[in-house]
């Protein structure tokens, strides 16, 4: 996504020392052209192989409504884990089986609102039904499989499938939540599983899939269901190292293709719509977070001090989640070894060690940090007073700010401030 002519990293037409002198640091820059041909190219390649099949854009990775507007004009659908992230949806003009609410866990007052809101529910677990049934009988269900296996390249942290994971139903639970769904007089249903994250291996994809559909066949076959869709979630990987091999993305979808056709075919059921709901794959290495040298401390080891804090961008302090680095200007200088650290009270802050960096990188000097797209600003947060980032969308002839840089006063927005208080702010 960046350009490095000269040693200066740019982003479309804009030199990132132009956009750290307009916006300020520390700054999320998205690329439009990026986030929309990564879609494109999912959703190219998957019908090559299964005509009915769609995309669904799990907006927790990057919950900017500008960014999913991207996506939604080529045809996305939304996938919400909460009911703001279904009011994202309809922010952006959504309704009904274009957004597909995965939530977990959810309390009566999600199920409730989840229910008036029209979309997809997808239940993680089969208690969740009744409860959901007080509000009234969806049209259509589907619930989230969990088949007892999972992986993840982020690490065990993220392991979204499995026995050591939190979500959807055990294999054994899944014959009982469709049966309970039907004896309460739902007619359609889909089936969602979540295979794991940063997957980059197109034959774990083909196992778990195989999973899944050995699950559910017998059941949908006894229960007379004809299966509406299957939905096989996100996880979707992107290269985060240079030393990882990029998924192939055509024999991930030609594979979970055949193994679909192949297995309804033979037991002589309807072709389910097919849907996946990436968000990586989507977002990630479209975004890079751009942050500001300002002290190198040269102590037990060599540490640079950057405005980018564990707040700014969690993935490192709470994975040790590797992104490549840049500084920008002597990407050709020699290198060495050094920490990296944000200005966070906490030494988990202390980000990233040892890695080899310009010789030369000094004070003022800006830093790139790759693939931050994903699952960085949405997960960012306010702490030691260390407020969020601004936003920055880069289209063909603009940088365009979609989210401002957090203030003081929206620190304190919510906090009912005495009379004394509010003097002392105007003072
Ligand atoms: C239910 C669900 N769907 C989709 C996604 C998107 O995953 P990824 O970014 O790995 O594609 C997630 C991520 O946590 C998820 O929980």
């Amino acid at each position: 996504m960046i350009t490095i002519k000269n040693d200066e990293i740019s982003i479309g037409n804009f030199r990132v020392r132009e956009l750290s002198e307009k916006f300020g640091t520390p700054l999320y820059v998205y690329s439009e052209e990026k986030i929309k041909n990564n879609f494109i190219k999912t959703l190219k390649t998957a019908r090559k192989y299964y005509k009915n099949f769609n995309l669904f854009y799990a907006i927790k990775a990057c919950n900017n409504p500008h960014i999913a507007r991207i996506l939604i004009n080529e045809g996305a659908g939304i996938d919400a884990a909460s009911i703001n992230e279904i009011k994202l949806a309809k922010l952006l003009e959504l309704k009904g089986n274009k957004i597909m609410f995965s939530g977990n866990f959810l309390s009566d007052e999600d199920l409730k609102e989840g229910y008036e809101s029209g979309a997809i529910i997808n239940l993680d677990d089969i208690s969740l039904l009744p409860r959901l049934l007080k509000y009234g009988t969806p049209n259509i269900i589907s619930f989230r499989v969990n088949p007892g296996y999972g992986e993840s390249n982020v690490g065990e942290w993220v392991t979204n499938a499995g026995p050591k994971a939190k979500f959807g139903l055990k294999p054994n639970h899944v014959l009982d939540a469709y049966r309970n769904a039907q004896n309460a007089g739902i007619k359609r249903f889909g089936v969602h599983m979540m295979p794991g994250s940063c997957l980059l291996d197109p034959d774990y994809f083909h196992k778990i899939t195989n999973m899944l559909i050995k699950i559910i066949i017998p059941i949908f076959k006894e229960l007379n269901i004809d299966i509406e869709f299957i939905n096989l979630g996100g996880g979707l990987g992107i290269p985060y190292e240079k030393k990882d091999t990029p998924l192939d993305l055509d024999k991930t979808m030609k594979g979970i293709s055949e193994i679909i056709i192949s297995k309804c075919t033979q037991n002589k059921l309807k072709l389910p719509a097919l849907y996946m709901e990436p968000a990586r794959y989507f977002v990630g290495d479209a975004g890079i977070l751009l942050g500001k040298v300002h002290t190198i401390k040269r102590s037990y080891s060599t540490i640079i001090g950057t405005d980018i804090s564990m707040n700014t961008f969690a993935r490192p302090a709470m994975y040790d989640a590797y992104h490549h680095i840049y500084i920008d200007g002597k990407e050709s200088h020699p290198r060495q070894k050094f920490g990296i650290c944000g200005q966070v009270c906490e030494n988990t802050d202390y980000w990233c060690r040892n890695r080899k960096l310009p010789k030369t990188v000094g004070e003022g000097d800006l830093i790139v940090v790759s693939d931050t797209g994903a699952y960085g600003y949405g997960m960012s947060y306010e702490y030691n007073g260390r407020l969020k980032a601004a936003e920055v969308l880069i289209t063909k002839d603009e940088a365009k700010l979609i989210r401002r840089r957090e203030t003081f006063n929206d620190m304190l927005k919510n906090v009912e401030l005495s009379n004394e208080m509010i003097k002392n702010l105007t003072k």
